[in-house]
């Protein structure tokens, strides 16, 4: 049987993140996978999940399974978290799953299992799991135009023309804010735009929201999410609690179903949980709990808050010195849109063959499309990148 198998490409982020490893260089930048890192090159355990999990140590009295969907509690709070009072509870099904990817997986499967001729539009370009994962769910990918080349911003003309291709039962995949890999965002009119677009068309959003508080504010990150999921008819929300919360490897996602018409929440909270236990059963409880303690405490939620505030705040910084120094090194405001992007990542928008001479001259590793993961960056290594993209030429 096995030898029938056929080797699977590698996933271009993963395999940088081994590249990095392996290189010898002292010097090396790592601004490939996006995992927030500090000054030190440290990906901390936040404060509030450290002292969430000592007080879970403490009173957890048992390990017994949760329920398919995972523990009600989680959902609440994630919800709120999410989409504020936007939707009334009783009009959103919810579920637990392995990290934010688990969330799109199940989103996709529940997509093809409603309505197999559903084509999935998706950002160009987008997360490349997204378009790995829908072709190996068997769905039909169509881009729409999304980055600006020129400009580096959304090129919002081409991307509402491109939806205007879609028919009624497509659905729509958006960033909910930090667009990875751009860097590029929608604002508040553009969203009432799309929703406006989505709703005359007969087309439904599904929304992937893996970096709230990354971009503006907890808040403010979650705006257009809100919304969509007050202004269309149904929508799907798949979201990650890996960065926010700095806890990848607890795998904690949550995939939202939002249906106006709240007689459709118990068929589709039956759905998510049986999709949950054709793929894995129950979904891992540990980072959901912490994450349900933080939320549930005043205190932990506060310095919780307060830690991915500095985090956010350290990466605007980091932003604003690489587009002082290119500006400096180039005499040019070229790179003014790096200071403009939002969230971990930024699109330099730079050839793959420019990008490997920074790798092999300079061992900076950004993923091949040239975005770059800011977190990778400190004060000390700004002026190094910035010389690195003058003199290879970008
Ligand atoms: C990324 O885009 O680098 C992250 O979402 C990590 C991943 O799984 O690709």
């Amino acid at each position: 049987m096995f030898e029938t198998l056929k080797p699977q490409p590698a996933d271009k982020i993963l395999a940088l993140m081994q590249m990095y490893r392996e290189d010898p260089r002292a010097d090396k930048i790592d601004l490939g996978v996006g995992v927030y890192k500090n000054a030190e090159g440290v990906t901390p355990v936040m404060r509030a999940i450290k002292a969430a999990e000592h007080k879970l140590w403490e009173e957890e009295t048992t390990k017994a399974y949760t329920g398919l969907a995972g523990d009600p509690g989680y959902a609440d709070v994630m919800i709120k978290l999410i989409l504020g009072d936007s939707v009334a509870r009783g009009n959103i099904a919810a579920a637990a799953t392995p990290g934010g990817t688990g969330a799109v997986r199940q989103a996709f499967e529940l997509i093809k299992m409603a309505n197999p001729k559903a084509r999935v539009f998706v950002s160009d370009p987008t997360w490349p799991n997204h378009i790995s994962i829908l072709k190996y769910v068997g769905i039909e990918t169509v881009t729409y135009r999304y980055f600006d080349r020129e400009t580096r911003g959304v090129n919002f003309d081409g991307m509402i023309e491109d939806l205007k291709g879609a028919e009624k039962g497509d659905v729509v995949l958006l960033h909910g804010c930090c667009h990875n890999p751009t860097g590029a965002n929608l604002n508040t009119t553009q969203w009432q735009e799309v929703i406006d677009l989505l709703n005359a068309r007969g087309l439904i959003p599904m929304i992937d929201i893996a970096y709230q508080g990354f971009g503006d504010g907890l808040e403010e990150d979650a705006a257009g999410v809100r919304m969509v999921a007050a202004q269309t008819p149904e929508c799907l929300i798949a979201a990650s609690c890996s960065k926010n919360f700095g806890i990848y490897r607890e795998r904690t996602g949550l995939l939202m179903a939002v249906s106006q018409d709240g007689s459709a929440q118990a068929l589709n909270q039956g759905t998510l949980a049986f999709l949950n236990r054709q793929n894995f059963s129950f979904p891992p409880d540990h980072g959901a709990r912490l994450v349900t303690m933080i939320l549930n405490d005043e205190a932990l939620r506060a310095d919780w808050a307060s830690e991915l505030e500095e985090v956010r705040l350290g990466m605007l910084g980091l932003r604003q010195q690489l587009a002082d120094e290119l500006q400096r090194l180039s005499g040019s405001d070229r790179f003014g849109f790096i200071a403009q992007h939002r969230g971990m990542f930024s699109l330099l928008g730079t050839t793959p063959e420019l990008v490997e001479k920074m790798r092999v001259d300079n061992g900076i590793y950004m993923v091949g499309d040239s975005r770059m993961n800011i977190a990778g960056l400190n004060k000390t290594t700004v002026p190094l990148l910035a010389k690195a993209i003058i003199d290879a030429g970008v």
